[in-house]
């Protein structure tokens, strides 16, 4: 993991700067060349010339690399349109751009234009989330020995102020635990089982301290599982070799900090989804690895609430399967009856995520004082259909805790767009045999499923349903912050609901 801190002297071989697209010298003529490299005085006016004659725009993603003078190598990272104040997330975005590019680098000083502690934070947050590569599954040695950039220290004047030490050690702590949900999403299904990721928490749980941070964790097994009633989990399970399973993480703060709040965060975990009897078609049926990136949100983010001890109690829940094909699995037609008692009608095994949230949410549910529960998931192909691959969706029970939510986004960077639960759509929902069916109408399908989970939550507990199927995995190019595969996404936003307090 990139180590992150701050500087108010350039001691560096590498200095990364931003490069904004100014206003044309003359109407109607080329935009102007603006670099912007906040506190720390540049002659530019030489440097904004070669850029020019490289054909550098300053459009986002865009970084462009030159030897320099006082510095080795001078980094241009795009910032788009010039402005008086960047965006947190423009900034966030353009250090992350130039961070992944540094690859093999000992360190680089990154002087952006910040103005205040928040855009420190997001230049921070940027380098680090952009410093990511995953290679444990190559062998050859010119990409075992690829290293992302091993150092990152944010220029900013107020380098030694505590205030802006913590910033810095926050974001510490949001990438690593980013980094840790991407890893998880990353590990194909040959290497990441229910079991396995069980086992992994367990051991993440005893390295970030265990009971003396405040974490306990608890693992159930298939035969558990089915003798206690977790009809939804042990259906969804029952077609693989590798047997389901469900993680508990909890959090309480120690010491003399005491718990404002108590959230419960439920994450879908299926480590493969084959779509079951409902197989799914062979082309891009490999990015259902990501299938569990709301599991491994959930986690990495108890995990990182802990580090940074938090005055908030969270129980996070992994409910994880592997839904695959066999003699033995789920068959269109069956009933199966969830955790709590309410039957459903499994008659489309690929709507499994709403099954083995149900069982985890009705469990989560019986925790007593619970303020708030938020659900996250790759539930449905229609989130991707109406929202992209970069916004996600959130529905609620409660509108006012969604507004507060869709807030934070501003602090975060992560997009989420509020989606209605329309009632009419329930009776879609209608078995003949049973209380529910697990598939309804097929227009806006991903707030039927919304639906469906809304059965499961009591109407007076404040409930976010985050459905983060296209943004959790992306399998186009890298872009800011964001590599290739497992993002993810979902880890700061439940993250910044625990510092918020929503
Ligand atoms: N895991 C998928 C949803 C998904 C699709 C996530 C694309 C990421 C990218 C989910 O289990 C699923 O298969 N949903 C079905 C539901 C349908 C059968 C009602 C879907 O969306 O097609
Ligand atoms: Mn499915
Ligand atoms: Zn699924």
């Amino acid at each position: 993991m990139t180590a992150l801190s701050l500087t108010s002297a350039l001691k560096d071989d590498i200095l990364v700067v931003g490069l904004a697209q100014g206003a044309p010298a003359r109407k109607g003529g080329k935009a102007s060349l603006v670099i912007e490299s906040g506190e720390l005085a540049l002659d530019t006016k030489t440097l904004e010339e070669i850029l020019t004659d490289l054909g550098a725009t300053g459009k986002a993603d865009e970084v462009i690399k030159i030897p320099g003078n006082s510095v080795r190598l001078l980094v241009f990272t795009g910032l788009g349109k010039a402005s008086q104040q960047y965006g947190h997330e423009t900034l966030r975005r353009a250090a992350g751009a130039a961070a992944r590019v540094l690859t093999n680098q000992k360190s680089a000083t990154f002087a952006l234009p910040v103005r205040g502690i928040q855009d420190v934070s997001a230049v921070s947050q940027g380098a680090g989330l952009g410093a990511y590569l995953f290679n444990e599954f190559r062998s050859d040695e010119s990409a075992t020995s690829t290293s992302p950039l091993a150092a990152a220290k944010i220029y900013t004047p107020q380098a030694s102020k505590a205030e802006y030490k913590e910033v810095a050690n926050e974001a510490s702590v949001i990438a690593a635990y980013t980094h840790l949900a991407r890893n998880l999403i990353n590990t194909p299904p040959s290497h990441l089982n229910p079991s396995t990721f069980a086992a992994r928490m367990v051991n993440e749980v005893k390295v970030a301290g265990g009971t003396r941070a405040g974490l306990s964790i608890t693992v159930m097994t298939e035969s558990a599982l089915k003798s206690k009633g977790y009809g939804g989990i042990t259906a969804v399970g029952q077609g693989s070799a590798n047997p389901p399973r469900l993680v508990r993480i909890s959090y309480t703060p120690t010491g003399k900090v005491k718990a404002a709040k108590k959230y419960a965060f439920v994450g879908k975990g299926i480590t493969f989804d084959s779509g079951g009897l409902a197989l799914k078609p062979a082309l891009g049926m490999e990015a259902m690895k990501s299938d569990m990136s709301g599991a491994a949100a959930v986690c990495a983010a108890v995990l990182a609430i802990a580090a940074l001890k938090l005055p908030i109690a969270i129980d996070a829940w992994a409910p994880l399967a592997e839904n695959m094909v066999s003699d033995n699995a789920t068959r269109p037609s069956d009933i199966i009856t969830i955790y709590g008692g309410k039957t459903v009608e499994v008659l489309n095994p690929d709507a499994e995520g709403r099954l083995v949230l149900a069982d985890a949410l009705q469990r989560a549910q019986e925790e007593k004082k619970l303020d708030a529960i938020f659900d996250i998931a790759t539930l449905t192909g229609a989130q991707v259909v109406a929202l992209g691959t970069r916004t996600s969706a959130v529905m609620t029970n409660n509108q006012a805790l969604s507004d507060a939510f869709v807030s934070l986004t501003e602090k975060t960077g992560e997009l989420f767009w509020p989606m209605p639960l329309p009632s009419e759509l329930r009776a879609s929902l209608d078995s003949p045999v049973a209380d529910l069916a697990n598939i309804g109408d097929r227009m806006g399908g991903m707030l039927v499923a919304g639906i469906f989970l809304k059965e499961f939550v009591a109407d007076d507990l404040p409930w976010l349903h985050l459905d983060i199927a296209g943004p959790a995995y992306n399998d186009r190019s890298p872009h800011g912050y964001t590599p290739v595969g497992g993002t993810g996404i979902g880890v700061r936003s439940l993250i910044a609901i625990a510092q918020e307090q929503i």
